[in-house]
């Protein structure tokens, strides 16, 4: 095994036990997770396989299981990992395996989530290339990684950074929070940015929707107090013009996501418009998602009554 993948493995076996500790306890943390499981949830479909590469302890995967999703597998590099994620859901599939070498065939998930893996690696694009094969031809990755250039770090900022920085101090001191030691990060772990970020996505798919989130709140992720954490979580609402601490990235491995599709409808509509002598052909085009979307009303009706127990005849 290479020996970055060795220092991650001896670096993600001794966090292990105290992870959800470090990362998952405050309230802002868990409202940064929210929001990322509310946008997986926006485009993982309940009956389809969904995999979670890098999926450690399980906190996206817990959360989807929890709303119903059954077919998730879940794979590591880290036993260690894998074993907390097993102790809190017992069914879940758990794998260890390296992510540049997934044990799936070519297409076979829906959706794969990619939740703060990419940047422990050296050569990302080697997961990234992995995963895209492993997924369906209109399956979507849903992906968050840190951003090394929020806007906190940057000189226009260094008041604003100041305050923030003395605030945490203050409220940190007043809760007695002592930072709990963790073992030294390898030299291969490092935020991107969003230039190094979009390239490495859009070299080998399609991005749907790339944003950045939590401007302020980055500094505050081991605050226990919900009402202070709540008015740090609207500071973020103010400064959402701005760079934020994470990016949020959703890519598909072909062109024709729902919003391509939508998009080059609208663009066709458009060109109907300034063509008059297209407008025959063209009608035909305009009434078929009419058709599709009573096709699946039709769909729902008949399983109503199915499930009713009445007789179609
Ligand atoms: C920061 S943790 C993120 C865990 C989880 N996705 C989350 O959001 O809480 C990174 C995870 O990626 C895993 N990982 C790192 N390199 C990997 C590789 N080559 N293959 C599979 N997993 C890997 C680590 O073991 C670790 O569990």
């Amino acid at each position: 095994m290479e020996p970055w993948k060795q220092a991650e493995m001896a670096f993600e076996n001794t966090m292990a036990g105290t992870y959800d500790f470090h990362y998952y306890r405050s309230p802002i943390s868990k409202a940064h997770l929210r929001e990322f499981f509310n946008l997986v949830r926006r485009y993982a479909v309940p009956d389809r396989f969904v995999l979670d590469v890098g999926g450690g302890t399980g906190a996206v995967t817990e959360r989807l299981l929890r709303r119903g999703y059954r077919r998730i597998v879940t794979v590591d590099l880290s036993l260690a990992m894998l074993r907390e994620a097993k102790k809190k859901m017992p069914e879940l599939t758990a794998i260890v395996c390296d992510g540049e070498h997934l044990p799936f065939k070519d297409d076979s998930f829906r959706t794969v989530i990619c939740s703060s893996v990419l940047h422990h690696l050296p050569f990302p694009d080697r997961m990234l290339g992995e995963i895209k094969r492993a997924l369906a031809p209109y399956g979507v990755v849903v992906a968050q990684e840190p951003n090394q250039s929020h806007c906190l770090s940057k000189p226009r900022f260094s008041q604003v950074s100041g305050v923030a920085m003395g605030l945490m101090h203050y409220l940190y001191r007043i809760e007695q929070y002592e930072p709990v030691s963790e073992p030294p990060i390898h030299e291969y772990h490092r935020a991107f940015t969003r230039d190094e970020l979009v390239s490495l996505f859009s070299a080998q798919m399609f991005i749907l929707d790339f944003r950045s989130r939590f401007a302020f709140s980055c500094l505050f992720t081991k605050l226990h107090s919900p009402m202070m954490s709540r008015m740090i979580l609207a500071v973020d609402r103010l400064l959402r013009g701005n760079e934020g601490s994470v990016f949020h990235i959703v890519c598909s491995k072909s062109e024709g996501g729902h919003r391509t599709l939508l998009k080059n409808y609208l663009r066709f509509l458009e060109q109907l418009r300034q063509d008059p002598d297209q407008r025959m052909p063209g009608a035909f085009l305009v009434i078929l998602p009419a058709l599709i979307v009573l096709g699946r009303f039709y769909e729902f009706y008949e399983r109503v009554r199915q499930k009713l127990g009445k007789s179609v005849y």
